[in-house]
């Protein structure tokens, strides 16, 4: 057996394979969108093989810029983001970056972003049109298992209002992209709303095969010499361990309000804050900003599930959401 079939095996008798839709993963823990790019700068790092998925950058019709700089700012125990969905656009996705995706052997979800129903449409119909009339990959593989529909862009169409805050628009999105895709549809949740439980169900309604849960929560930081913000565009997407009990929290009602996998993150760095999201209800994890200071943070976080397992004696990583002794 080589190391990497060596690393990427299981420990006997452990099922840590998690099914999303038609999708089966290896293991419970992938790469979150936005913090992993599309893979290549991690190629050194980080054994990306043995991920159970890695959720690309978001991939939008046309090439964005983003948005300007300082676009950054660290916060205690997080990061404020407002990069602004930088991205080379889906041509330059299709020819640069899908015949890398394509070698790889863990599950690939592409992060989907954009401003009108028809942008989030023309992406995913010109993504399956290349796939459709090219051949594929090292075993077999196309480079794209399936999408993560990033909802949490404002919507042209409706003042800028984000997509994700409205579960009608959510439902009719939702129900359009399916059209567009036999691949799994994984809705990826802002926690910014009044009731996320709201719009998971609207999500599933449309057809949904799972939830990620949760994107950023928005913040701000005043820099108080400067007298302005931090962050160019003011406010930003706050995430790093300090959002993780808002997400383990969305998570524990999403979960009870569908019956579609959900998939769970929002400062994760250690496998005690996965398997928190676990028994709150997901079926997987991403790990996102952590991965900026430990890039061995999947590996770590994958073992730390394992050990766990054993001392609990779980056999199967899809058990644990059962796990939970409800609160009173
Ligand atoms: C720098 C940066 C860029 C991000 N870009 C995206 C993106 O393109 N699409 C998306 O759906 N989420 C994006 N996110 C959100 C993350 O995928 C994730 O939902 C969030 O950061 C919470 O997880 P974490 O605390 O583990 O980072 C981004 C986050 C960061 C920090």
């Amino acid at each position: 057996m080589s190391e990497t079939e060596q690393r990427a095996a299981p420990p006997a008798g452990l099922d840590l394979s998690v099914r999303i839709g038609s999708l089966l993963m290896s293991n419970p823990v992938g790469v979150a969108s936005g913090t992993f790019g599309y893979g290549e700068e991690y190629d050194e790092l980080v054994h990306i093989d043995a991920l159970g998925a890695l959720y690309t950058k978001a991939v939008t019709l046309e090439p964005r810029k983003g948005n300007p700089a300082p676009r950054l700012v660290e916060t205690p125990m997080g990061l404020i983001n407002s990069i602004g969905l930088a991205n080379p656009g889906v041509e330059q996705f299709l020819e640069k970056k899908l015949p890398l995706l394509s070698r790889r052997r863990c599950a690939i979800i592409v992060n989907v972003a954009g401003s009108t129903e028809d942008d989030y449409a023309a992406v995913i119909g010109r993504i399956e049109e290349r796939l459709a009339s090219a051949a594929p990959g090292s075993e077999g593989r196309s480079g794209v298992d399936g999408y993560e529909i990033n909802v949490s862009c404002p919507n042209v169409h409706r003042g800028g209002m984000s997509f994700g805050t409205d579960p009608a628009l959510i439902e009719r999105l939702t129900r359009a992209l399916k059209k567009r895709t036999a691949r799994p549809l994984v809705l990826k949740l802002s926690p910014n709303v009044t009731d996320i439980a709201d719009v998971a169900r609207a999500a599933e309604a449309g057809g949904a095969d799972a939830i990620s849960c949760i994107n950023t929560v928005v913040g701000m930081v005043i820099d108080t010499e400067r007298l302005r913000p931090a962050i160019a565009r003011g406010t930003g997407g706050l995430s790093g361990p300090a959002i993780r009990p808002v997400g383990v929290a969305a998570t524990y009602k999403v979960s009870r309000a569908v019956g579609i996998p959900v998939i769970g993150l929002g400062g994760i760095s250690r496998a005690d804050d996965a398997i928190q999201y676990l028994l709150a209800g997901a079926q997987a994890v991403q790990i996102g900003t952590s991965l900026f200071s430990n890039p061995g943070a999947p590996q770590e976080v994958l073992e730390g599930i394992a050990a766990w397992m054993g001392r609990h004696s779980v056999k199967s990583v899809g058990d644990i959401r059962l796990m939970l002794r409800e609160p009173a």
